[in-house]
């Protein structure tokens, strides 16, 4: 069955270790035809969550900014992907900022599919404990998520060093494919 596959990918490195293991993953799942959209964050209006909290009663933000489109894309995604660059041990502020401002339609974020694209310069994976919890704690917000998988792109510092290694963008290829 072909599902419906939306990527947020977080870097501001267009091109980056993460922006690559996204393409990757994309080609996996366009092979196995699955539909796919890529949104990079830092080329949306994105601002932060004001905590006004209006959300808790209309179910909409008094912000009219992309997040509108952006999460009206979330409900109806199969399957979201999440890539991130590791910023000292947490996640991107660009995607935590997304993250926040799910807040008015969270409650409907149901059943759905979640991969997500961890990019560091660290080689270690035990270095991005933190990072995984977080989006763990994100998906305890939502009813009935998967975690379907996580791609580490580890010990890449500079744009492309991603593409040295073989093994992760195969990886990332392959969880595209099995979607
Ligand atoms: C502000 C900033 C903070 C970073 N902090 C960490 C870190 O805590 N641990 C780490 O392993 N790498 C850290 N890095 C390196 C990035 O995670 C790494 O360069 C990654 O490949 C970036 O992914 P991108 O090419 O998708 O932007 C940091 C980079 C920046 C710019």
């Amino acid at each position: 069955m072909s599902k419906n596959i939306l990527i947020l990918q977080s870097s501001p490195r267009i091109g980056g270790n993460s922006d690559i293991l996204c393409d990757e993953f994309i080609k996996g799942a366009e092979e196995a035809d699955h539909s796919c959209e890529k949104i990079y964050l830092t080329k949306k209006d994105i601002k932060l969550c004001t905590g006004c909290l209006t959300c808790d009663e209309t179910h909409s933000c008094v912000i009219d900014d992309d997040m509108r489109e952006i999460l009206e894309k979330m409900v109806n995604a199969d399957v979201i992907v999440m890539a991130t660059p590791v910023y000292f041990f947490t996640m991107s502020g660009q995607m935590k900022m997304l993250i926040d401002r799910t807040t008015p339609r969270f409650s409907e974020m149901k059943d759905k599919e979640f991969y997500f694209i961890f990019t560091a310069a660290t080689p270690n994976e035990k270095h991005l404990v933190n990072v995984k919890r977080e989006f763990k704690s994100y998906l305890n917000c939502l009813t009935n998520p998967t975690n379907k998988g996580i791609i580490y792109g580890l010990g890449v510092g500079k744009v492309g060093d991603v593409k040295e290694k073989e093994e992760t963008l195969l990886e990332a290829y392959n969880y595209g494919k099995i979607v």
